[in-house]
């Protein structure tokens, strides 16, 4: 018998909802911050979702309406839909969560299409070019499935040594196949060549190679370099014979992410000294110029990206983005103009600034007051550990770039700009990022560059394999613990004023 139960599964959320059979999606959506601009009249197509698996009927009205939207047929308006079984759709308006890229830079046109593919910890983005112009033809984003086997890459790597690394590496070549394959659906393209980046474990899971290297010190896998496949040996059903290449990996714990964002900043070119600070998943570093960069990755953990902190998420609808003091107490701006359900990374920082300043906060992280926890918007709170959380990442990233900067025999006031990737730098203010203590230079230096692994990504679709190994020849990697300096500078640098 028929249970009356369906399942929706929300992408790029990554959440699963049950609900009664028939319920109309709005109401399912509602909840998650979705907005009906059109009043679900059927004409913004504001509220469009891709059908991902499943099947989610169109009536002929929601047809016409959808061809007047050019939408092709896997798409579906949710202002129109019930839902009857299980289905999981990607929600357009949640994509923004996931940083895609549409920076241009400068390339020599190749011939037929390229797919490029940060392949993140947490996220996914692919993105199908066309070599002769440069144009991006579509983007496709999903949460990284790995994700059930530990959200960092010290519990993904621990996880692999427990007997899960197989499993890992079919679901990602799986979904990276599945995205490829969206990628190209109705297009009638000839695909050359597939680059891949990420950080050295999603290098290895991908490439089915030994995780135990990464896993104790020195930590020095001999395995950093590019590996190449074919469509087949991933079991991709693809057509055509591109070439496949994960890039090859700078050291153990800074991968051809960076590479990329070395590439995309152009650091290895310039005569100025430029610093690149990574605040995804991992807190990764570069600093330098032409005469090279030298990379580190530091321990701040997730807390910028919310995943430590207590009411943490994403930059998604209802994140606190911001935070500033108002003459009744703070005023937090939430993404979506919704009611909040918890703080991201740029609220996060602009949160701590408002609480020094206003002195809640002391030197060493204490709340003042006594109590356990400040109030930002109701419901969401600051703890003391979300505090402690915060100091722990802003020390890895403050001590990491320190000790780069001294190996290079420069100090701060020598770079001339600071380049802040990923996503939790969408929302950010610069100046928080300084009176934080997160980066201890001029607000006027610090550039927001988007997601500089997926730029990267694309310039290496346009160029020979050498111009990332020159790149790679000009870096090398430091371990921030082997300093002798690094405790006493990291607890310095754990003090918030
Ligand atoms: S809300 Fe405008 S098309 Fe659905």
């Amino acid at each position: 018998m028929a249970t009356d139960l369906v399942t929706v599964n929300l992408q790029p959320l990554g959440k699963t909802v049950t609900v009664n059979r028939g319920t109309s999606l709005v109401d399912v959506l509602h909840e998650y911050g979705v907005e009906f601009p059109c009043g679900g009249k059927g004409i913004c197509g504001n509220c469009r979702v891709k059908l991902l698996r499943g099947e989610l009927k169109a009536d002929r009205n929601q047809q016409e309406r959808l061809g007047k939207l050019h939408l092709s047929d896997e798409w579906r308006l949710a202002c129109f839909c019930a839902v009857d079984s299980d289905v999981t759709l990607e929600i357009a308006q949640l994509e923004s969560i996931i940083l895609a890229d549409n920076t241009p830079f400068d390339f020599c046109p190749g011939n037929g299409c390229g797919i490029a593919i940060d392949v993140g910890t947490t996220t996914l983005v692919a993105q199908l070019l066309d070599l002769q112009t440069g144009a991006v033809l579509d983007v496709v984003t999903a949460l990284n499935p790995q994700t059930r086997f530990g959200s960092d890459v010290i519990s993904r790597i621990q996880s692999g040594l427990e007997g899960n690394a197989g499993a890992m590496c079919r679901l990602i070549r799986e979904k990276t196949g599945e995205m490829i394959v969206s990628l190209l659906a109705g297009r009638s393209v000839e695909v050359s060549k597939i680059v891949l980046v990420g950080n050295t474990a999603m290098h290895h899971l991908f490439g089915g190679l030994d995780l135990a290297p990464l896993s104790f010190f020195p930590f020095e896998s001999p395995s950093l370099s590019a590996q190449s496949f074919t469509p087949d040996e991933l079991d991709w059903k693809i057509p055509g014979r591109p070439t496949v290449t994960f890039f090859p990996s700078i050291g153990s714990f800074v991968g051809s992410d960076i590479l990329a964002g070395i590439a995309a900043t152009r650091m290895t070119e310039r005569q100025e000294f430029t610093v690149l600070i990574d605040l995804g998943t991992n807190g990764e570093i570069a600093c330098g110029n032409r005469d090279g960069v030298l990379c580190a990755s530091t321990a701040a953990g997730p807390a910028f990206e919310g995943a430590s902190i207590s009411q943490g998420m994403r930059a998604a609808t209802g994140a606190i983005s911001s935070v500033t003091s108002g003459n009744v107490g703070l005023c937090c701006t939430v993404i979506g103009n919704t009611a909040p359900r918890g703080i991201c990374g740029s609220g996060l920082v602009d949160a701590m600034d408002v609480l020094i300043e206003g002195r809640e906060i002391g030197e060493f992280g204490e709340i003042l007051s006594g109590e356990e926890k400040l109030l930002l918007q109701h419901p969401v709170y600051l703890s003391q550990q979300d505090i402690r959380e915060f100091q722990l990442a802003k020390a890895a990233v403050a001590t990491g770039v320190s000790i780069l900067l001294s190996h290079l025999g420069i100090t701060f006031s020598q770079v001339d700009q600071v380049f802040i990737a990923g996503g939790f730098g969408n929302y950010l203010r610069a100046e928080n990022l300084v009176k934080t203590g997160i980066v201890e230079t001029d607000a006027s230096k610090i550039v927001k560059v988007g997601n500089t692994a997926l730029i990267g990504a694309k310039m290496f679709l346009f160029e020979e394999p050498g111009h990332a190994d020159q790149i790679r020849r000009k870096t090398s990697h430091l371990n921030l613990e082997s300093d002798p300096l690094f405790q006493e500078i990291y607890i310095e640098k754990l003090q918030l004023y």
